[in-house]
């Protein structure tokens, strides 16, 4: 088995109060409770008020996570962000955080991987320890969707989740808690599967954008779910492998959650009981890339975790990107 450069050291998330309920939306779009339950698993979702920028839901998370590592805000020396919906394009999500949160020691910078942004950022953070760059690597996974999703649009309207979560990179405390395995594919061929295609420098904002609603999410749901299966498949077993572990051998998995369905072919395919499968999608919709370190808080904090625990996360999104890692707790 690998022995690990990097363990994540303490966990955090925010999630807004305001919820949006299946029957919300049974008065707003031509769908029922009974469908996207169905279809999607998802009962509620979390909505930011205007207060609740990315930078101050971050903030809240990441300042639990400095809490449970027992690590000052002026010892983090890079933060890493994963988002696809920004508070603003310019400066870098990341550098809005930073400030509020007084991180100013640190790089930081976004990773741009849709849902995949958190697992992406472990990476690089893992990647920055190695090369000797970092100690104390901030990642982060927080979005807004509710702001670019498209609320007169029932195939994507009901899926969509606010929230943010946080976890510490830092070298291995003993050689054998950490990351031992991890995996990052893209196939931007894809990428009209999953896109906004106004609002960058390719359509500015202007009225016909706001009138040709490109500046929400669009997605072709069947192909991503197809791709999505098959790519979280291939995850679970890129990271297996290089950790030399087994399906068997994972205590829990926390898979992204978009849909309930993807979750337990994902589940199915690494020969997994559904008991060891964390599933918080009933309540929190699809966060992109907030949902794996909103579960990983949840399930660090429920005791679903503790030390030795053998953990693998999973997740696609927009891009097509996909993403694994394995850790020992
Ligand atoms: O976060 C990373 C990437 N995201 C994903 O991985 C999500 C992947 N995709 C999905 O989760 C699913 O494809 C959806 C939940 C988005 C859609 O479920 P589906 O079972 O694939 O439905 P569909 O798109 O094949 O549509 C089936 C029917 C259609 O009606 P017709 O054409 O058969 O008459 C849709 O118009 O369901 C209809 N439909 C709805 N009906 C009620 C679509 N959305 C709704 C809705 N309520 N909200």
């Amino acid at each position: 088995m690998k022995r690990p450069i990097v363990e994540l050291a303490g966990t955090g998330r925010y999630v807004p109060e305001r919820v949006l309920t299946n029957a919300d939306f049974e008065r707003m779009v031509d769908t029922s409770d009974q469908w996207i339950i169905e279809r999607t698993g998802i009962r509620e979702r979390h909505i930011a008020s205007a207060e609740e920028t990315i930078a101050c839901m971050a903030t809240s998370a990441c300042r639990q996570v400095l809490e449970a590592a027992g690590v000052g805000v002026e010892e983090v020396d890079s933060l890493v962000v994963g988002t696809a919906s920004p508070d603003r394009f310019l400066p870098s999500q990341a550098c809005d955080i930073q400030k509020v949160l007084g991180a100013n020691n640190a790089a930081a910078f976004d990773v741009g991987a849709a849902c995949s942004g958190f697992l992406y950022g472990l990476n690089v953070a893992e990647g920055l320890i190695a090369a000797g760059t970092g100690k104390n690597v901030l990642v982060v996974g927080a979005e807004r969707l509710s702001k670019i999703t498209d609320y007169e649009d029932r195939t994507t309207c009901i899926l969509f989740g606010d929230g943010a979560g946080a976890t510490l990179v830092r070298p291995s405390s003993d050689g054998k808690r950490g990351i031992l395995g991890n995996y990052q594919k893209t196939d931007g061929r894809l990428g009209d599967l999953l896109y906004r295609s106004s609002g960058g420098a390719n359509e500015p904002p202007s009225e016909e954008m706001l009138k040709g609603r490109g500046y929400f999410i669009h997605m072709a749901g069947r192909e991503t779910f197809k791709s999505a299966v098959r790519s979280m498949a291939d995850a679970c077993d890129q990271a297996l492998s290089r950790a030399g572990l087994t399906g068997d051998q994972v205590d829990l998995l926390i898979p992204h959650q978009a849909n309930m369905r993807i979750i337990e072919a994902t589940a199915k395919h690494a020969g997994l009981p559904m008991d060891r499968v964390y599933v918080n999608i009933d309540r929190y919709g699809n966060t992109s890339a907030a949902s794996i370190p909103i579960a990983l808080d949840e399930c660090v904090r429920s005791g679903r975790i503790t030390a030795g625990s053998i953990v693998l996360m999973v997740a696609f999104g927009g891009g097509f990107t996909w993403a694994s890692v394995v850790v020992r707790w």
